[in-house]
């Protein structure tokens, strides 16, 4: 088992991240290691993964004295609502939850961001425990803190920064993981990897490298490490950057999480959510983001290379050639991530190494340029 501990600010607010196959069954165990003193946890979850993996997290609960009741969500992002958030708030209620129980949430970045969220807004902030079942979850969206839900108007346009008081990742459930689930995730390995350090993202690549070889010797060891590795280095930035502060702009800041994200958002948005997983989006975000990076004098033909066979071995991307590249670039225009008019561009340096660049400071037919350069040659 790996151990990872996130460190904040507020020391009472540190918590650990715990990775290794079979730990659904020691999960009762970890929360009542956490919370002596509570009675009751309230497991949000949803039909799929509920039926995988609902029995073992409640047995072990139940094995360790927690009254534990569950409330299932639909699946989904659509499910990311207030809607749903209404009927999260209005289950803890009515199962009773006091201020020392627990949240439990288990599933994706759905589930962990709705049932966080919640446990932030509920008696104005429970405890709750996060078991991330998705890899994107697993290295991206369990730690750090953020929750919150969709509007019709946006993604996560509500939410709250609430710390789980732990992690509980169980590498066995990826098994079940649909294909494109797993290379979503392998994508925001690798866009971790590209901003973060030339060691993670090496490490990130021999994992994929040998995944692409022999698909069932993924498992294991070398996965629980570089889960491990990729915990590590966002709780880094979290720690570094704990809220996101408006207008920071250095290569520590939390915004450099976010490098393929403004052309991988504007790819989910004007194919209406369905074509893309989030993550796959990214992969293509990361090579345009790359060619920008190139284009701009910033990065090495052959870092660029680098990147782009990262990404190849994430896993094959839904076709893209024929969007439309005008509609794409009037989607990044109306990114909320938009400060002032102006986008901040997450670049890169080289791997390892990301550099925030203002729109203004980018001729604007660069990112043409660079998104036909990527689209097109990817079918
Ligand atoms: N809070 C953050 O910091 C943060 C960071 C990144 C992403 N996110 C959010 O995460 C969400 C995406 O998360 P996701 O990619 O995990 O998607 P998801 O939660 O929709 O899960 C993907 C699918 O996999 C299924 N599933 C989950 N675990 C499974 C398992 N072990 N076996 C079989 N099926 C399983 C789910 O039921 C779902 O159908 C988005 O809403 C995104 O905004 C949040
Ligand atoms: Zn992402």
């Amino acid at each position: 088992m790996e151990k990872v501990r996130v460190s904040l600010a507020s020391p009472i607010q540190a918590y650990e991240i715990k990775i290794g196959s079979g730990l659904l069954r020691s999960l009762g165990q970890e929360v009542r290691r956490c919370l002596p003193r509570a009675r009751r946890v309230a497991v949000i979850s949803n039909r799929r993964v509920f039926d995988l993996y609902g029995g073992s997290a409640v047995e072990s609960l139940q094995g360790n004295d927690f009254l534990v009741s569950h409330l299932l969500l639909g699946d989904g992002e659509r499910f990311k609502s207030l809607n749903t958030l209404g009927k999260a708030l209005t289950f803890l209620s009515e199962t009773g939850l006091e201020r020392n129980d627990a949240v439990l949430a288990l599933g994706g970045g759905v589930i962990g961001d709705v049932a966080g969220f919640a446990a932030a807004a509920y008696l104005r902030g429970v405890p709750y425990f996060q078991v991330p079942t998705t890899l994107l979850a697993q290295i991206d969206s369990s730690v750090g803190g953020k929750t919150g839900v969709n509007l019709p108007s946006g993604k996560n346009l509500v939410g709250a920064f609430h710390q789980p008081g732990g992690v509980v990742i169980d590498t066995s459930t990826l098994e079940t993981l649909p294909a494109r689930e797993l290379t979503a995730g392998h994508c925001e390995m690798v866009k971790n990897g590209a901003v973060g350090s030339r060691p993670l993202f090496q490490q990130t690549f021999e994992y994929l490298d040998l995944l692409s070889r022999r698909p069932a010797a993924g498992r294991g060891k070398k996965l629980e490490s570089l889960i491990a590795a990729q915990c590590t280095f966002k709780a880094a930035v979290v720690k570094g950057d704990e809220r996101e502060a408006f207008g920071r702009t250095d290569r520590r800041s939390r915004r450099i999480l976010n490098f393929g994200h403004t052309v991988g958002h504007a790819l989910e948005v004007t194919t209406g959510y369905r074509r893309f997983r989030h993550g796959e989006a990214v992969g293509y975000g990361m090579l345009v983001a790359g060619e920008m990076s190139k284009l701009l004098g910033l990065l090495k033909s052959s870092e660029l290379e680098l990147l782009r066979q990262a990404v190849r071995r994430c896993g094959p991307l839904p076709s893209a050639g024929d969007l439309n590249q005008e509609r794409i670039i009037e989607a990044i225009g109306r990114d909320k991530k938009s400060v002032g008019g102006n986008i901040h561009w997450v670049l890169l340096e080289r791997i390892g190494r990301a550099r925030i660049v203002s729109s203004q400071d980018i001729p604007p037919d660069f990112l043409l340029a660079s998104l036909r350069a990527v689209l097109k040659n990817r079918d």
